[in-house]
């Protein structure tokens, strides 16, 4: 596994072996730290791809003022590490002057999807990921590139990206992976106190007993779903809900309360920020359509 730092020698790199007959290249773009979910996406990527490049990166343009930029977790050795234990074939780890050599005055900017859920908190964040993200297509060329869905509204984001501008690059999206008891895997979860992590089981926990609930005919409509979300995380006196809300799926249109899912609609999504002290986790899960019924 090479582990690559500048832009020059990571493309003649994927060249060479490109011009070797390896095959599609697979990206994972990272902000490092990395855990069992990346793992995932490594594993997949690794599945589907005769190159595998991993990038880390702890995009600047991505955080806002007062954000978590300077304190993000960072273990670089780790990392390389569990890269190479995955079979990955090339870590590339640039430094912000690598990849901003000078303030960037081009921004990819995808409209509407980015402005609610988190890009109602953190405005100007979905704009930092497209353009890296971008960035990272142009220099890397990758055939497919893997994203967790713990973060769907990026997933739908760079679909949209991908598709308006005809990037020739197949999104693999992944799913969340999670703890035993139930916590969707992120590299900010060892921000959690010990009773802020305790609690933080209310967000898979409001979602897999909504899923019940609806499987059981007790929540049939949006807005029944919304309650139960809300309720069953305000249990927890340490959590700050920032939004719970229903979405359509990747369309990201907020479905009223009266709404009711039927058969060929879209799924729907249940999606979650919520803030234990000065983390905010989130998490999501989609319902499907159900065939031959409705129960949205
Ligand atoms: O999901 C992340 O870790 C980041 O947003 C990404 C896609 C690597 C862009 O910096």
């Amino acid at each position: 596994m090479k582990v690559i730092r500048t832009i020059a020698e990571l493309r003649s790199e994927i060249q060479d072996r490109q011009q070797s007959g390896y095959g599609p290249v697979g990206l994972v773009p990272t902000m490092g730290y990395l855990h069992e979910g990346h793992a995932s996406l490594m594993r997949k990527a690794r599945e589907m791809s005769g190159t595998v490049v991993i990038s880390i990166f702890v995009n600047p343009i991505q955080f806002g003022p007062g954000e978590d930029f300077e304190t993000y977790p960072r273990d670089e050795a780790r990392d390389v590490a569990l890269a190479e234990s995955e079979g990955v074939d090339v870590v590339f780890i640039p430094a912000v002057q690598e990849m901003y050599p000078q303030p960037t005055k081009t921004k990819i900017s995808v409209a509407e999807i980015t402005s609610l859920l988190c890009g109602a908190s953190r405005p100007g964040h979905f704009d930092g990921v497209t353009t890296v993200v971008s960035k990272l297509f142009n220099i890397i060329k990758p055939d497919y590139a893997f994203f967790g869905m713990k973060d769907a509204q990026q997933v739908a984001v760079i679909e949209q990206m991908v598709r308006d501008l005809n990037m020739d690059v197949t999104i693999v999206p992944c799913p969340i992976i999670r703890e035993a008891d139930g916590l969707a895997l992120s590299s900010r979860n060892v921000y959690l106190k010990p009773e802020e992590r305790e609690q933080a089981l209310v967000l898979s926990g409001s979602l897999r007993t909504a899923q019940e609930a609806i499987q059981q005919g007790q929540a049939a409509t949006a807005g029944e779903i919304r309650a139960h979300l809300r309720e069953y995380i305000s249990r927890s006196p340490l959590a700050d809900i920032e939004y719970a809300e229903l979405l359509t799926f990747p369309e990201l249109v907020p479905v009223e309360d009266s709404y009711r899912m039927v058969d060929g609609d879209s799924p729907v999504i249940m999606a979650l920020a919520v803030r234990f002290g000065r983390t905010r986790l989130i998490d999501n899960a989609l319902i499907q359509p159900k065939v031959g019924g409705s129960h949205v």
